[in-house]
């Protein structure tokens, strides 16, 4: 039997605002699964996002720069459009817990619905990120928790910097009232 194969080619779709070290888990393991792996970052124009698609790309380059077959990319309409247009075979999503479940569920069976060939694979990450979101991760930095070790290096330094901005805006703001 030939080992040949087309390559293959996997999406991990999502909104990643921000990346956490959760996504990164998931992410490395897809990495040694299939040929190439595409980081598809959601382009939502619905939602207000804390980082831009632009800052969001730029992120996860520098976390994955040296990691050759990871790649990064923005999509907006349906993700089995992007997948058929990126030629991918596969979807990966993260499943950390129960309550995960239901919602994945749905949008593997919906995108299965619209797409049969394309695939979803879940895989589970480390049980260190099994409590980890970036909805949390974003709420624990508002107020001022600490979010080293949920998140890279590359994506607490922004988030400081952003904090910074901000604080800078507010008393430039207050100094000229
Ligand atoms: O990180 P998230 O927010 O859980 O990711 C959700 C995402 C981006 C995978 C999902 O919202 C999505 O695929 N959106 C694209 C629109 C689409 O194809 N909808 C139908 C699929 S059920």
């Amino acid at each position: 039997m030939s080992t040949r194969h087309e390559p293959r080619i996997a999406l991990y779709p999502g909104s990643f605002d921000p990346l956490t070290n959760g996504h990164v888990d998931i992410i490395e393991r897809g990495a040694r699964l299939f040929d190439r792996i595409i980081i598809a970052i959601l382009v939502n124009p619905e939602k207000s996002p804390l980082f831009t698609p632009a800052e969001r790309v730029e992120l996860a380059r520098e976390v994955f720069a040296h990691w050759p077959n990871v790649e990064v990319d923005t999509f907006n309409g349906l993700l089995v459009d992007y997948a058929q247009a990126k030629q991918a075979s596969v979807l990966v999503r993260g499943l950390r817990a129960v309550s995960d479940f239901e919602y994945e569920m749905q949008m593997a069976l919906m995108n299965r619905h619209l797409s049969p060939d394309l695939e979803t694979v879940f895989m589970m990450p480390g049980e260190a990120y099994t409590y980890l979101s970036s909805r949390l991760v974003k709420e624990v930095f508002a107020l001022g928790g600490s979010v080293t070790g949920l998140v890279p290096a590359a994506v607490e330094r922004r988030l400081l910097a952003k904090r910074e901005q901000a604080e800078l805006t507010t008393r430039v703001g207050s100094s000229q009232k």
